[in-house]
């Protein structure tokens, strides 16, 4: 199947954060849940959004921010059920380091936990150093903490 990848930086459509809403739900659901999603994407600074579509639908997406000058941060991310192991995380990936890589950023920070294997899996395979846990909030399982040097890619 041939997807089409899209980003958007500036001016985040109403309708891709929409959509990236509707899956962050079905994915994440009630056991990480993502409170006013909508509202925590338009407060990041320099939010960018690499999204994966058959067609007119969203089927995967990857999300992020700018943490800190020359930093940037991938947030959240992931792809509907019946479009996995197709290759389209890695591609969102790539598409999302490529470019942080034009806008000048060095590196590249994610978090993630032991319940989403696929995208440990993924995140090692891609370049990225487990760099320690952090225990949000003081309740466990701890978040894996991740970073990669671009000049590394
Ligand atoms: C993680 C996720 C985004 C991966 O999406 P995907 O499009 O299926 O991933 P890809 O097809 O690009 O797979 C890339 C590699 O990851 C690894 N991987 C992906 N799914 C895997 C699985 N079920 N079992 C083992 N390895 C897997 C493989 O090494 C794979 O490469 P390969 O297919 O060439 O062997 C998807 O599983 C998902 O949305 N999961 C739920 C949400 C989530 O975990 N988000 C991240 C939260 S931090």
């Amino acid at each position: 199947m041939e997807f089409a990848f899209a980003i958007h930086n500036k001016d985040i459509p109403d309708s891709a954060i929409e959509e990236m809403a509707r899956l962050v739900s079905e994915t994440f659901g009630e056991q990480y849940p993502e409170p006013n999603f909508p509202e925590r994407v338009l407060s990041k600074f320099k939010p960018m959004v690499v999204l994966a579509k058959n067609a007119d639908d969203v089927v995967g997406f990857k999300l992020g921010y700018e943490r800190w000058q020359g930093t940037f941060f991938s947030w959240l991310g992931c792809v509907r059920p019946e479009y996995r192991r197709q290759g389209i995380a890695r591609e969102l990936l790539r598409r999302q380091h490529q470019w942080c890589k034009e806008q000048g950023y060095e590196k590249i920070l994610t978090n993630s936990r032991n319940s989403f294997p696929e995208m440990l899996i993924l995140n090692i395979q891609e370049g990225f150093q487990i760099t320690g846990t952090d225990v949000d909030g003081g309740e466990p399982p701890p978040s894996i903490l991740f970073s990669k040097l671009l000049k590394d890619d």
